[in-house]
């Protein structure tokens, strides 16, 4: 119900909605209108109220409630079960038990978000640092009936989907790193982590978690020198600062879904790759490529339609793949 009067206060932003409006739209009594807006007050909306006239919305709390975020969504499926809290050890692993607990249907565009994690998780066992009100840390649930060999890719799409919804909401120009980070001035502003479990042929759920830095002004010691936030780098370009972290969600995932959905058809990049490589910061760059088995330079020249990175070196193409090797600029992260 809070969602829906979110929505109609929204949609007339600049004017006056009347008080039989609202109980027309939603189906109540006058009475439980003013019990539900009496409520979103309370969680810090400010909504002006005048007789004759009705109401107005006058102001938004950067929250992420389930209300606040589902008046955001522009989806089709992904996200209509919304999981908050407000504090959890990690989306990722809320999200697993999810799939693990409820049996192996009816979760599937699930996602969880929470306002802080105490135990974020980062890629290659590193931690995500989620002190509270900081950022969007986000999963979503998913169930595809694709060959488990091919779930990495979704990783990539995500990361298109981050650019995206990046650009949308806050005008900036986001770009990826390859395989998935998304930098901005050449500092990480997004990282993500795709956790799968399966069988040879069958998935049983992925996992693809999203941190985004937004409202950070300072960050932990060892990653200070190549992490911003989103309001540090809108403070850098003199844009106006206010973001609100539920509408961007509903960004990022009104194009994951999109792309995903682009992603299925073939279960690879075909369709995605030269959109990715319009995004991607390396293009054209000397990388090095920091190989287990022997570290390389090279030139980036772009993705195939598995998610590898082409690399030329000695006039020979590479194919690197992400899940077994970095790469780093030659002057610093990217
Ligand atoms: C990386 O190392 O770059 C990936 C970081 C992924 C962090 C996100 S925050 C939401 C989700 N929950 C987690 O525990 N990790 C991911």
């Amino acid at each position: 119900m809070k969602t829906k009067i979110l929505q109609v206060l929204r949609q007339n932003q600049d004017s006056y909605v009347s008080g039989q409006e609202l109980c027309g739209e939603l189906g109540v009594s006058r009475t439980a209108v003013w019990k539900y807006i009496k409520q979103l007050k309370e969680a810090g909306y400010e909504i002006a109220a005048v007789q004759n006239r009705g109401y107005r919305l006058v102001s938004v709390p950067d929250i992420l409630s389930q209300s606040e975020v589902a008046s955001r969504l522009h989806t089709k499926w992904l996200g209509h079960d919304i999981r908050y809290y407000d504090e959890l050890d990690s989306t990722n692993m809320e999200a697993k038990r999810i799939a693990e607990e409820a049996g192996t249907d009816g979760w599937h565009g699930t996602v969880v978000v929470a306002d802080k994690q105490t135990a974020g998780r980062g890629r290659r066992g590193r931690t995500w640092s989620s002190p509270v009100g900081t950022g969007l840390f986000f999963s979503v649930l998913l169930k595809p009936e694709i060959n488990p060999g091919n779930a990495s890719m979704l990783t990539l799409v995500k990361g298109m989907a981050a650019v995206k919804g990046i650009a949308e909401v806050t005008g900036l120009s986001p770009q990826i790193k390859w395989p998935n980070d998304i930098v901005i001035h050449g500092k990480k502003i997004v990282g993500i982590l795709t956790e799968m479990s399966a069988q040879i042929d069958y998935v049983n759920h992925i996992v693809v978690g999203t941190g985004i830095n937004v409202h950070q002004t300072e960050f932990p010691e060892e990653i200070a020198g190549k992490a911003s936030s989103l309001r540090l780098e809108m403070q850098a370009e003199g844009k106006e600062e206010s973001i609100s972290r539920a509408q961007l969600l509903g960004a990022v995932l009104k194009y994951f879904e999109q792309y995903y959905e682009i992603y299925l058809q073939t279960e690879d990049l075909s369709a995605l790759k030269e959109e990715y490589q319009t995004m991607l910061v390396n293009c054209g760059r000397t990388v090095r490529v920091l190989d287990p088995l022997g570290e390389y330079e090279g030139k980036a020249m772009g993705i195939d339609c598995r998610g590898e990175l082409l690399v030329e070196r000695d006039g020979e193409v590479c194919r690197v793949s992400a899940g077994e090797v970095s790469v780093r600029g030659i002057y610093g992260y990217v």
